[in-house]
């Protein structure tokens, strides 16, 4: 027995399936998926075969021409979920598998009505990243394995199912049921499996990219993913030809958890993005991005997550280069500087998690995710361009996704091909201290501009008595002001708030960014006036990039922290299961 994946009971001596074949009936009024899979193996296998599942009731499992096999559920382990081992008969090259997703299925939100924009019909969405696939679906939920699939999903009339794949045609059932089909032809690790089910329109932005959002939603996002062929384009020229044949995107509710995640041919977006003034596209270019890096080229397990998300914030940043210039791209890597020191202030006492080649045995990656991979890894991914010079970097870049693509690889193998293709580069840049040692190397690029810098120098002397003045801050663009604002210091009084607000207008903001940005200040400050603005953003929205550092600044005080109990109380049952454990384990942080 051979387990590769420490988030999987997937045993590498067993065979990979190769397609899944699914059929999901989806019950809004029980929120139960009811399910069959197939699995295909593409040749005759036989013997033990372990699948991941977690809360699922399995009805039925079965082999064409054999029936009903024997199969065993086993105990649940609290990241895991249960084992279900079948004895596969001599010959056998499908498995067909019935069952039923669990009530509380981590992989799916169910809303109602009331938390969608248009408040008449309820919605479905799923997120399997990291390990959730297996609560809606039994298979070998680690991205060791890949697999294409084919989907029918069967959903109220009325209501439109998108997936990650192809549309190959949909049918009225006459009962109030409709069908949707899909295909997805190349093969996927199982966390980029993806549904969404809800009242949505969509509108074509290029020949190959649409957005899907619900109607009260969808013109705003028409205008602001506008530029999205333009950044297909750009990747391209440095990436290669897109991989997937379509890129669309869908709208979630705000109670989606993340910013974005990168469903191949169908992106999920949080609805924060719709900013009215293209300021936050960055997050596009990020999933955009992931079509060549993550979906691609996969990491093996969640050990080697920065292979995913490091080289994508690279590669997103290269991205927004060539669209919006080198000032630009100086602020993103300054807003990544302040994320990962957050992140690396959060796991102080656990330095292992910020190491880039994490160690996760026993431990639930949803706890281990933070900033560190995405940012440290792409610092690394930098610090070899610059040793290797650009040119180089990029001609070895599309050599490393033609040697990789469709497969799923570790860090061992990219250190053998960097050492292979780049000999030297990897002691040049001390690549181990990122990969094996805690925090970021002093040696580690610094991206540096003169706007940054004077940026800076403004927000350090804000404790001496310096304040932008008008004229100084009139040409700010909305990333300058969200830098300024990161730079200042955390404990600011309520004159410094109040001053702020005044000069900047931010209560009104609609880049989510510097409105959380701002709202995270005042509520360190106690600063009554941003109250009501708190409370409606924390009533509406589940992004845990945002919950997070709210909910912790308004540990501060005593007031505040009633504040944040009293609006968790009423805002839990609509966040997603994801984001209702980050805000109770900072709650827990609380002195009192
Ligand atoms: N793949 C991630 C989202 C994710 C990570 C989901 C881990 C589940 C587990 C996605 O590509 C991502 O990184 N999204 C970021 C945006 C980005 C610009 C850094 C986010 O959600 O904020
Ligand atoms: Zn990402």
């Amino acid at each position: 027995m051979h387990r590769p994946d420490p988030h999987s009971y997937y045993d590498a001596a067993q065979p990979k399936a190769r397609r899944l074949r699914l059929k999901l009936g989806v019950d809004f009024a029980a929120k139960r998926i009811d399910g069959e899979v197939v699995l295909e193996f593409g040749s005759a296998i036989t013997g033990p075969l372990d699948l991941d599942t977690k809360g699922l009731e399995i009805h039925s499992v079965q082999v064409p021409g054999h029936g009903p096999i024997p199969w065993e559920l086993g105990e649940a382990d609290a990241i895991l979920g249960s084992r279900l081992r079948l004895d596969m008969p001599q010959g056998a090259q499908e498995v067909t598998i019935t069952y039923r997703t669990g009530a509380d299925a981590m992989a799916l939100q169910w809303l109602e009505p009331e938390q969608t924009e248009g408040k008449v019909s309820p919605y479905l969405f799923s997120q399997c990243q990291q390990i959730h696939a297996r609560t809606m679906v039994p298979c070998q939920d680690t991205p060791n394995v890949r697999v294409a699939y084919q989907a029918e999903v069967n959903v109220p009339e009325g209501l439109t199912a998108v997936m990650s794949a192809g549309p190959t045609g949909d049918e009225a059932l006459g009962n109030g049921r409709h069908v949707y089909r899909f295909t997805m032809p190349q093969p996927i690790p199982s966390y980029l499996l993806a549904l969404a089910v809800g009242r949505l329109e969509s509108r074509d932005l290029s020949p190959r990219a649409r957005v899907w959002a619900e109607p009260e939603t969808v013109a705003a996002a028409t205008w602001e993913f506008a530029g999205v062929e333009d950044m297909i384009l750009k990747a391209e020229g440095l990436f290669g030809a897109y991989p997937w044949d379509r890129y669309d995107m869908l709208v979630l509710p705000p109670s989606f958890p993340y910013g974005g995640m990168e469903n191949p041919r169908m992106t999920f977006l949080t609805p924060t993005l719709l900013a009215g003034d293209r300021s936050l596209v960055d997050v596009v270019a990020h999933e955009l991005a992931h079509s060549w890096t993550g979906n691609l080229v996969t990491n093996a397990s969640m050990e080697h997550f920065w292979l995913n998300e490091g080289f994508t914030v690279w590669a997103e940043r290269r991205i927004l280069r060539i669209l919006h210039g080198d000032d630009a791209t100086a602020l993103g890597w300054a807003m990544g500087q302040k994320a990962l020191e957050d992140s690396l202030e959060r796991f102080k006492s656990q330095p292992k998690l910020t190491l880039l080649r994490m160690h996760l045995e026993g431990i639930d990656p949803d706890d281990a995710f933070s900033s560190i991979p995405y940012e440290k890894g792409a610092r690394l991914v930098a610090a070899l361009e610059r040793e290797v010079g650009e040119d180089r970097f990029l001609r070895f870049i599309r050599e490393y996704m033609d040697a990789f693509r469709f497969t799923s690889i570790t860090t061992e193998q990219f250190c053998a091909f960097v050492a292979a293709k780049l000999p030297g580069a990897l002691e040049a840049v001390n690549a181990k201290a990122y990969l094996d040692k805690p925090g970021l190397p002093d040696t580690a690029p610094e991206f540096r501009s003169v706007q940054l810098d004077t940026i800076t120098v403004l927000a350090d002397s804000w404790v001496d008595g310096g304040r932008p003045s008008a004229h100084q801050i009139a040409s700010w663009k909305p990333a300058e002001l969200q830098v300024f604002l990161q730079k200042l210091p955390r404990n600011l009084s309520q004159a410094d708030c109040a001053w702020l607000d005044e000069r900047f207008q931010l209560m009104g903001r609609g880049n989510y960014e510097i409105l959380v940005e701002w709202l995270t200040l005042a509520a360190a400050a106690d600063y009554e006036p941003a109250f009501p603005r708190l409370r409606e953003v924390l009533l509406r929205v589940g992004r845990m990039k945002y919950l997070r550092p709210l909910y912790g600044a308004l540990g501060r005080h005593a007031r505040t922290r009633a504040l944040a109990r009293e609006l968790f109380a009423a805002a839990s049952p609509g966040y997603h299961g994801l984001s209702r454990r980050v805000v109770q384990s900072v709650l827990e942080t609380y002195p009192d």
